[in-house]
């Protein structure tokens, strides 16, 4: 039995009992899902969504090996960290595998947020500073600690914007100051953390970090320009900070290469604290900071007890652990790398046809699709992009919209996603975008066809590693003819399509 109640039952309960700032996915008309398995989710009537929004189910929504690994250590053990385990040395000894030597040490949480907390105070006792340089837009979670770092939020609320906090532009080349028509975005970005280092230095403030995602995903799908990270890096360094990467959302492979966001940067970049929380254990609750030895041993040295009751229970990182393996050995990186560069692909030509999508932007499976009213302003079609994401759950895709202006639709689907699933996402999106357009009059003007200049390099290297290489629109189009892209369309005992 999946339900305990009617939808509308189930509806009234939570207005009832459940705080009210705790909103739902589409709040005009919510979906109750009762169950999901890989890339799916089920509503109460048994209709099965594509799932493009989960980046939490990371190898698919109740995958039954971590579903195994939990539920066989929770028969046998669970307990805090305070009694020698080898589930958690297991766990950090593989996580530490796949970062640069110098970050090794772990400290096991239950939240993002709970980590990104602990990286501020990791920071800020590290040289006994206090001032943290944020980005435009970011968001790092729901603790106190963290909305006076979340200008995502803090901007919107009454919260005070506090005297230690600096926020820098987002190094946004498409909407942002300097866009991908300036000789050196990621100089004048990083330019602008400078003045911000010397206006606090003038204050007499001392900064302590800056943080940022490697990827910014609340704030839009915006990915930094090559160097600038290098060039923050220098400048935060030089002023006595600690530079802490957020990979909450954008960790553990998503972009396909690379294990962790940030090392799409470049080798020369690497950050002091990294965090990371939402796919590590699949949807058990398990985050972690990890940091360098050095760092450490200044927290260490404070005298102060860091004890976190769940953080790194064995329950927790026997899933952590399932994981990993699972990631190993359905190549889940080669997949999010091969389907996310062929959605890409996909994509750009849907903007040919399209005036509503003004850039695509992404890597592996963390694709932005910015929605806007019109091409040379750029500006947002938040109302279209709302729009757009109520037609496609009706069409069976659960996509959100997100950013400053939420006219950008998100894409961070499970890693086990498809080239079906790609197909039938882009043919959905066409169908909504076409009825859109024409009854709002849209005209679609000629578009430059393949990647623009923001952030479509990497899949473009990464959609050389399809086999066979991404189709062409001819081929998609005779694929379609041929009934590849039909509504059930990816057979169910098949995870991957490599
Ligand atoms: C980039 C980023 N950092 C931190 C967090 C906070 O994570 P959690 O909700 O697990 O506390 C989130 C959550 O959405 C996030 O997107």
């Amino acid at each position: 039995m999946c339900e305990l109640y009617s939808k509308e039952t189930t509806m009234a309960l939570r207005g009832k009992y459940i705080g009210p700032s705790c909103t739902v996915f589409f709040p005009e008309d919510p979906v109750k899902i009762v169950r999901a398995e890989r890339q799916y989710m089920f509503d109460e009537r048994g209709q099965r969504y594509l799932d493009c929004i989960n980046n939490v189910a990371h190898v698919g929504h109740c995958h039954p090996e971590v579903v195994e690994a939990a539920r066989r250590q929770m028969e046998l053990l669970n307990t805090n960290s305070r009694f020698l385990h080898d589930n958690i040395v297991a766990y950090a000894q593989r996580l530490a595998a796949t970062l640069p030597p110098q970050l090794c040490i772990c400290y096991f949480t239950n939240s993002g947020s709970e980590a990104n907390d602990l990286a501020l105070r990791l920071a800020r006792g590290f040289r006994g500073r206090q001032d943290v340089i944020t980005l435009e837009h970011a968001y790092h979670g729901h603790l106190s600690s963290l909305i006076e770092i979340s200008p995502y939020k803090f901007q919107k609320g009454k919260d005070d914007h506090k005297e230690f906090v600096h926020v820098a532009p987002a190094p946004d080349t498409y909407r942002g100051k300097y866009r991908e028509d300036h000789a050196d975005p990621a100089g004048a970005y990083a330019d602008q953390v400078k003045e911000i280092i010397e206006d606090a230095h003038h204050r007499g403030r001392k900064i302590a970090a800056f943080i940022a995602e490697s990827m910014q995903s609340c704030g839009g799908q915006v990915l930094p320009p090559a160097g600038y990270f290098q060039r923050v890096a220098e400048l935060v360094r030089g002023a006595g900070g600690v530079f802490i990467v957020d990979e909450v959302q954008v960790g553990f492979g998503r972009t396909g290469k690379r294990f962790w966001s940030f090392q799409t940067h470049g080798e020369d970049f690497v950050p002091d604290i990294v965090t990371m929380g939402k796919p590590m254990g699949n949807g058990h609750p398990l985050a972690c900071v990890v940091t360098t030895k050095e760092i450490a041993d200044a927290f260490h040295a404070s005298g102060m007890q860091y004890f976190n009751t769940f953080g790194g229970n064995p329950v927790s990182c026997a899933a952590g652990l399932a994981v990993l393996d699972v990631m190993e050995k359905e190549d889940l990186r080669g997949n999010a790398a091969r389907v996310g560069a062929y959605l890409t692909e996909l994509l750009n030509e849907q903007k040919v046809k399209h005036a509503l999508i003004g850039d695509i932007r992404g890597v592996g499976l963390f694709i932005g699709i910015d929605l806007v009213k019109d091409r040379g302003r750029r500006t947002p079609a938040t109302a279209e992009a709302q729009h757009v994401i109520y037609k496609m759950k009706e069409k069976r895709v659960l996509l959100s919209a997100d950013g400053p202006h939420r006219n950008v639709l998100k894409i961070k689907p499970p890693m086990c996603f498809t080239a079906e699933d790609a197909e039938f996402l882009v043919e959905q999106l066409d169908g909504v975008l076409t009825v859109l357009e024409e009854s709002i009059g849209t005209q679609t003007e000629p578009a430059i066809s393949g990647n623009t200049a923001h952030g479509t390099k990497m899949p473009e290297e990464a959609r050389r590693e399809l086999p066979g290489g991404a189709p062409n629109s001819t081929e998609i189009a005779s694929r379609r003819r041929n009934g590849a892209c039909r509504e059930t369309h990816s057979p169910a005992g098949k995870r991957l399509r490599t």
